[in-house]
């Protein structure tokens, strides 16, 4: 196992002089006359250690296997490296190949290839130097989400990945069941006898925490959830999974205006620690994807969010004498065209939209006194468009029923979401975070399915 110290950005930091061991995949070898070089990565860190063999200090059946793809372990001494960008090189003693690899036929030659080309081998696509970097942001945003939520109180609560219930209402969601599709039980009327599945009743994939979210926040104040969510929405878009990871904070005693701020400080907050942790990762991305990464990041960690209502935003749109695909009028959702419209024409930075018509927004949310609008907020992003969306929920029992029916949701099965409103109901409010779309706006990935490990989209589900 490599422990620390072991780890190549462990080694890269050390002096000349001293003895190390590296065991990593070799990137890449190069042959001169008198000496061989080998890149070696062990996925610590963006950069790989430069290997040194001069000629005849490993024997030639070893050098023969130690190909592009292979696993070796490396020792040798550090010394100070003439290459630029690197202080030392590794000089070695003893090589060994713990693991070849068919070398005419390993995917991953020294050319660029397609990320099209990559999700296709994405048993392997780690190994490169863009996904690695994804894959160690990932892991850096993951922490820094626990820590914002662990240094403000709040309890990390596992909600359930089964559930009975929709929790965005909106049915795009996928069934779990153990009954025989090819001979299913069946009532006298024709319809399926969910009495013999497995739960005795319909059951599914969660597509959000946030309804137990909000047991627990009035029980423990401050929650929040960090799971995996799915939904079954045939969106095949560079926005869209089928299986992505949410974040979903509750917060009992708070209205939409404390949500917003937590959601503002929560994103500058990771923002600010993959900044700080990420240099080499940040850079790369913002020198070979896109060239505005670093600054917009930047810029979101020190400018406040603009903060307007969805009629505002559409009296905008309106005014901006664009000739919009999805046409604009209030009631309508805004759609991607706007949100960039908004937040990199417009605003020029993340800006919050709150107060949707409530036709067009989930039931649980808290019914304005028009009427007419919601307490919901959706924070829009340069690039990426909707990043977090929350509200204020609907603490009154008698408002929250009469809208889980207008939706024709199954009153029953929102029974104990309606009896938390009968015991000690309190103005509460929440939002949920989507990691990956995070993730492309630090990394300014475009497509989605390249930020998470193995994509989950309509027709695909390899690996
Ligand atoms: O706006 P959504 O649907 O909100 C909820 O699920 C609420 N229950 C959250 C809450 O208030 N606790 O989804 C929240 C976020 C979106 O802003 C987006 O970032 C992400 O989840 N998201 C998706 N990410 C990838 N693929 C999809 N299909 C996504 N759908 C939503």
């Amino acid at each position: 196992m490599l422990k620390p110290g072991d780890y190549i950005r462990d080694i890269l930091r050390s002096e000349p002089g001293k003895s190390v061991t590296a065991r990593g995949w070799i990137k890449t070898r190069r042959d001169s006359k008198g000496v061989h070089f080998l890149q070696l990565s062990d996925g610590s860190c963006f950069r790989d250690l430069q290997v040194v063999i001069p000629e005849g200090s490993v024997a030639d059946d070893v050098l023969h296997e130690a190909t592009t793809g292979a696993s070796v372990e490396v020792s040798g001494e550090l010394v100070p490296s003439p290459a630029a960008g690197q202080r030392v090189e590794l000089q070695a003693r003893a090589l060994t190949v713990v693991g070849p690899a068919d070398a005419k036929s390993y995917p991953l030659q020294k050319k660029g290839h397609s990320f099209e080309f990559l999700r296709e081998i994405a048993h392997l696509r780690p190994r490169t130097n863009t996904f690695g970097a994804v894959f160690r942001v990932r892991s850096a945003l993951s922490f820094a989400i626990h820590s914002f939520f662990h240094e403000r109180g709040f309890v990390y609560v596992h909600t359930p990945i089964i559930t009975a219930s929709d929790c965005e209402g909106a049915g795009a969601m996928f069934g779990v069941t153990t009954l025989d599709l090819q001979n299913l039980p069946r009532l006298a009327e024709g319809k399926v006898d969910y009495a013999r599945d497995f739960f005795g009743k319909p059951a599914y994939l969660t597509v959000s925490g946030q309804l137990e979210g909000e047991i627990f926040a009035l029980a423990l104040g401050n929650v929040y959830t960090f799971g995996p969510t799915f939904r079954a929405e045939n969106s095949n878009t560079p926005r869209h999974l089928a299986e992505f990871w949410m974040i979903e904070p509750e917060m009992a005693f708070c209205d939409l205006a404390d949500d917003m701020e937590l959601a503002e400080d929560f994103l500058k907050y990771v923002i600010g620690y993959v900044l700080d942790q990420c240099g080499p990762d940040l850079e790369f991305f913002n020198e070979r994807i896109d060239k505005s990464v670093l600054a917009t990041l930047e810029h979101v960690v020190t400018s406040p969010f603009e903060r307007i209502t969805y009629t505002e935003a559409v009296r905008l749109l309106e005014q901006a004498g664009k000739n919009w695909e999805f046409p604009v009028h209030w009631g309508a959702d805004l759609q991607s065209e706007h949100e960039r419209y908004l937040t990199e024409e417009k605003f020029r930075r993340p800006v919050i939209v709150t107060d949707y018509p409530r036709e067009i927004k989930a039931f649980y949310m808290r019914m304005n006194d028009d009427g007419k609008t919601v307490r919901a907020m959706d924070v829009l992003a340069p690039r990426i468009g909707e990043i977090i969306g929350g509200s204020q929920r609907e603490e009154r029992t008698d408002v929250l029923r009469e809208r889980i029916r207008a939706q024709n949701l199954n009153e029953d099965a929102y029974w104990w979401y309606l009896e938390l409103r009968k015991y000690g109901s309190v103005p509460h409010a929440g939002f949920g975070l989507g990691l990956e779309r995070m993730l492309m706006y630090l990394t300014g990935m475009k497509n989605i399915r390249d930020v998470v490990p193995f994509a989950r989209t309509p027709g695909s589900a390899e690996f």
